[in-house]
């Protein structure tokens, strides 16, 4: 494997993903690792990441040291590099703040991380510190344009360090130069592939649990369908899900779960049929953040009454992800909605976990499911919240307003696959805003719902845009709603990115 210490550059998880992509499993740990905790991993290469900070910011992040002398081969990645430099003796010179351009280099030595690349290459530098000296025994490998050194190293000792971004597309031999780091110089060979983790997952599986029990919450979506699948494909029987029906799914979302894992898949799925349980919790309530307490809440009743009826059951399985794993515990953003997730489970329950993707990124457990033999239309499903329908009917949920969303959300979704959209738009949706206007229909006057139709493009979620959508479509999907869902007399399309909205309305 291939071990990435991190120092906080956002390219960090596609730096990651790009080794596994070759082959190589690789994983992300934060920079506080020490070297007994590298030893355990014996990784066949290390990459010192890039970072925010200036190599002498008093705040900057260091490495334990002793990581330097396992003799294991290094390559450090702009303030990765400028590591290197400073602890074996070279100088780092600030002069401005940190900028990134596209930009030429010139390789003076074809050897190492360059061999059988071009003379001249463009790379995504990082400019405002340069390495105004190298360490002893070091050696220039290229240099930019200004004549600074753009990359240098230490054969002998194999450390090496590049002043731009080699996972970086606009660096146009970035990825033959990490080649060369990890089959070459490292020794990796490449043989890392999503069927190779199922064989090794199931071994793990099987001596984990023994002839115990697992349960685990299905909710419907990529992830709890792919760790059900997977601790199914390696324990059979001793597997069994609890699949909570809120009454906030999406149309027809239960049934398809149950014929798919259920009938085909064969597994032992408790359905339990809770809509009445969630919507009386939910009456008289407009709050969206208390929805989403009572939501979540709720789910964990029901899951606990269920789980207690099961005797001998020691394990529990989530579908914890590899970006879950980097990122709890780092994030210090504002919280704007509490994101309650339904399938979160209380922390006091007596079960050991285990977490069989906790080592996948979101596309790694795409590749799982289909190697599973999971539909496209469960692993390609887009996002949707754990409270479902109940934060997309606006202020308080009845059963009345559940079904206009639900329609009109099937007639959208319906609509968009029948474009060949559905992979290309990040997350599509119907909303009830709590209002109704004045229509016209059959002559007669009516006042009725609006039902409003969003749709983003998005990477995480974080951020997002919204989807330019041909209007003949939009056009479409607006009739067939006033003409099929009942009480609903206006639509209407939401054309904000987030920030400052967010995706959902609520
Ligand atoms: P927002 O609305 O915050 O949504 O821009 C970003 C992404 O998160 C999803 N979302 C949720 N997911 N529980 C979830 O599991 C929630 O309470 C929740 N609220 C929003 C949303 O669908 C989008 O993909």
């Amino acid at each position: 494997s291939v071990l990435v210490i991190d120092f906080g550059s956002p390219y960090n998880q596609l730096l990651t993903r790009s080794i596994r992509e070759l082959g190589i499993y690789s994983e992300l740990r934060p920079h506080t690792i020490s070297v007994d905790e590298v030893k355990v991993l014996q990784p066949k290469g290390i990459i010192l990441s890039g970072g925010p900070y200036y190599i002498h910011d008093q705040h900057r992040y260091r490495i334990d040291e002793n990581i330097f002398t396992l003799g294991i081969p290094i390559l450090g990645i702009c303030y990765g590099a400028q590591l290197i430099t400073d602890h074996f003796g070279g100088k780092v010179t600030h002069h401005a703040d940190r900028s990134y351009e596209a930009g030429t280099i010139k390789v003076q030595n074809k050897a190492g991380l360059f061999s059988e690349l071009d003379k001249e290459q463009v790379v995504y530098m990082s400019k405002g510190d340069t390495i105004s000296e190298l360490p002893e025994k070091f050696e220039v490998d290229a240099t930019d344009v200004a004549g600074d050194i753009a990359a240098f190293s230490n054969e002998s000792e194999k450390m090496y360090g590049v002043q731009f971004y080699p996972e970086k597309q606009e660096s146009e031999h970035g990825v033959k130069l990490l080649k060369n780091f990890l089959f070459t110089i490292s020794g990796c060979t490449g043989e890392w592939s999503i069927e190779r983790f199922i064989d090794t997952e199931i071994a793990n599986i099987k001596a984990e649990v023994g002839d115990k029990k697992v349960l685990c919450a299905l909710s419907g979506g990529v992830d709890s369908s792919v760790v059900a699948a997977l601790i199914h494909k390696a324990i059979g029987d001793q597997l069994t899900c609890i699949f909570v029906d809120h009454g906030l799914l999406r149309k027809n979302e239960a049934n398809e779960v149950m014929e798919l894992l259920a009938d085909d898949f064969h597994m032992n799925i408790i359905q339990v049929d809770a809509a009445d349980r969630f919507l009386s919790k939910l009456t008289g309530v407009d709050d969206p953040e208390e929805k989403r307490k009572i939501i979540g809440n709720e789910f964990i009743a029901v899951f606990d009454e269920e789980a207690a009826k099961l005797t001998d059951v020691d394990y529990l399985a989530q579908g914890t992800l590899y970006s879950d794993v980097i990122e709890s515990g780092t994030e210090t953003g504002q919280k704007v909605k509490s994101h309650h997730n339904v399938g979160g489970l209380p922390e006091d329950m007596e079960f050991k976990l285990i977490e069989p993707i906790r080592s996948l990124f979101k596309d790694e457990v795409r590749k799982l499911g289909t190697a599973l033999g999971l539909p496209d239309h469960i692993v390609w499903r887009q996002p949707f919240p754990g409270p479902g329908l109940g934060i997309r009917v606006l202020g308080e949920v009845t059963r009345e307003k559940l079904t206009i969303v639900r329609e009109a959300d099937a007639i959208l979704r319906e609509e968009i696959a029948l474009a060949g959209l559905d992979r290309d738009i990040w997350q599509y949706f119907a909303i009830l805003p709590n209002i109704r206007s004045v229509g016209v229909r059959d002559d007669a006057r009516s006042y009725d719902y609006t039902v409003g139709l969003r749709a983003v493009h998005s990477v995480d979620g974080m951020t997002s845009d919204w989807a330019r959508i041909d209007w003949e479509i939009l056009d479409k999907i607006s009739h067939r709603i006033v003409a099929e869902v009942d009480h609903v007399n206006r639509v209407v399309y939401d054309i904000t990115s987030k920030p400052p909205a967010t995706i959902e309305w609520e």
